[in-house]
């Protein structure tokens, strides 16, 4: 027997409230937990579940919401007026009426729901042919959460509000997650019915379930026992309470996968980041954005890295900096080092402590080890670059680069004023100021040449020091 065809799967996210607790000039659902919007993870989440299309209810002003979900194909309606969760569904209702199936009704502000829970609820709801799947979870502390109440028989029959709860309903500690599947065509019936009439004055969502129960229609419930993830963040509390929390379980991901993290508390780990097997990451590190680590690199004690790529085998001494930027196959680099907007290393390179680099390209087996600073430089394979390098390389109006061949030796205390080229093989003399391009294999001197002025000394001193 073949199985019934499944059914369309749509979402719709409310992200339209004025997140008037969060006390932000910007929407709560904009704010970062492991380097990522609390609505992007949201819609990460429905990834994969087979969803044909989302939904997105934003506020008037939520232009930043928009652009930072361009790319992500959604659908925004916009709630003018904030009437309560109910009316901002109802804001939607006229582009949910064209279609039929089962839509998951959830909250931007409730990030760290599993893909799994949310599955089962579309598969709840269509297995039952229910009009209602809602998820319900028991907390230790239920506050601020809509309480579920049972009838005799054990089903749902209402959800209260914080607000509204009387002293006996405050021991309730099963409450509403926030997230719904509903029957298209059952939830647009019922929104008709929401009113106003309520301690906040606004259409509630929670009372479509009474709407539902009263027009006969099937309300199924499930549960979580996995708490963390139905917390909803409507303060900066909540927001630091999810941020550590999500910070744990993408370092206990990372140690399962063969990471070695030395202390796991004090590490941050966005959740774009990727690790690979039989690396070590020392205590106070932080890793953001795009970053990619291959397998079998060191991590020392407080480096920063964002949006980098390290191939494999790369060392990094502590308090090293590195943002966009990549390091190839077992580069070691610092302490103290810092490589910013566009830095390319090779494989094999020494890049030592106190080097900034900047819009920097660098080939195989070069070594810049102490003290040195090197913008918009094109450097080649197996360049030596002496303590106290430094590229003039702007001019007050305009950035200019300095190039320097295959096998250059650039002695201490150089300073290559671009555009400058040190061709192959040349050498530079310890101290120069190098203003024009170097032949290939020649040395470039250029400074002020010495004079011994012998017994200057003696002839100078003091009648005193001579007793
Ligand atoms: C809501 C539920 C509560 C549940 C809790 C779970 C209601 C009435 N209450 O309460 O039962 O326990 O979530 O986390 O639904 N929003 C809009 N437009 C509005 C109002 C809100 O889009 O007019 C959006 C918000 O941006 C937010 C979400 O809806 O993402 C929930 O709103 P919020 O005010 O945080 O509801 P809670 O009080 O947490
Ligand atoms: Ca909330």
């Amino acid at each position: 027997m073949s199985s019934p065809p499944r059914q369309q799967r749509y979402a719709l996210i409310l992200a339209a409230g004025k997140s008037t607790r969060f006390k932000s000039q910007k929407s709560k659902v904009l704010h970062h937990i492991s380097g990522k919007p609390l609505i992007q993870h949201v819609l990460d989440k429905l990834e994969s579940l087979g969803i044909q299309k989302t939904f997105v209810v934003i506020g008037p002003q939520d232009h930043e919401v928009q652009n930072t979900l361009k790319g992500h194909n959604s659908q925004f309606v916009v709630q003018e007026e904030r009437l309560g969760t109910g009316h901002a569904v109802m804001v939607a209702a006229d582009q949910l009426r064209q279609l039929k199936g089962h839509i998951l009704v959830l909250y931007a502000d409730t990030p760290l729901i599993r893909r799994e829970t949310l599955e089962s609820l579309f598969e709840t709801c269509e297995k039952k042919s229910a009009d209602q799947v809602l998820l319900t979870a028991e907390l230790d502390d239920p506050h601020g959460y809509g309480r579920i109440i049972r009838g005799p028989e054990g089903k749902v029959i209402d959800i209260i509000e914080e607000r509204e709860i009387n002293v006996e309903q405050k021991s309730i500690r099963e409450i509403n997650a926030g997230f719904n599947c509903f029957k298209i065509s059952s939830l647009l019936e019922a929104l008709s019915f929401l009113s106003r009439e309520n301690a906040a004055q606004e259409y509630y969502l929670t009372d479509v379930l009474r709407m539902l129960q009263q027009g006969g229609k099937m309300v199924e419930d499930i549960s979580t026992t996995f708490v963390e993830e139905i917390l909803g963040i409507n303060n900066r509390i909540d927001l630091s309470r999810a941020e550590s929390w999500l910070r744990s379980q993408i370092v206990r991901k990372w140690l399962l996968e063969g990471v070695t993290i030395i202390d796991p508390s004090s590490v941050y780990i966005d959740d774009t980041v990727t690790l690979s097997p039989d690396t070590t990451i020392f205590p106070g590190v932080f890793l953001e954005g795009k970053t990619q680590v291959g397998t079998n690199c060191v991590i020392h004690r407080f480096c920063h890295l964002k949006d980098t790529v390290l191939e494999e085998g790369v060392h990094l001494d502590q308090c090293s900096v590195i943002r966009n930027s990549s390091v190839g196959k077992n580069t070691h680099i610092g302490p103290f080092a810092h490589l910013r907007n566009n830095v390319f290393v090779g494989s094999d390179c020494r890049i030592g402590n106190f080097v900034e680099l900047k819009n920097c390209e660098i080939g195989n087996e070069s070594k810049a080890a102490h003290l040195s600073y090197l913008g918009d430089a094109e450097i080649g394979n197996r360049v030596n670059i002496g303590a106290g390098t430094i590229t003039c390389n702007y001019d007050g109006v305009k950035k200019h680069k300095t190039t320097l061949e295959n096998g250059a030796f650039i002695g201490s205390n150089t300073q290559l004023v671009a555009p400058v080229t040190v061709k192959k093989g040349a050498y530079v003399a310890a101290g120069s100021s190098i203003t024009e391009d170097v032949p290939a294999y020649a040395l470039g001197i250029a400074r002020g040449k010495q004079v011994n002025k012998k017994k200057w000394a003696k002839k100078n001193q003091k009648k005193s020091e001579k007793k």
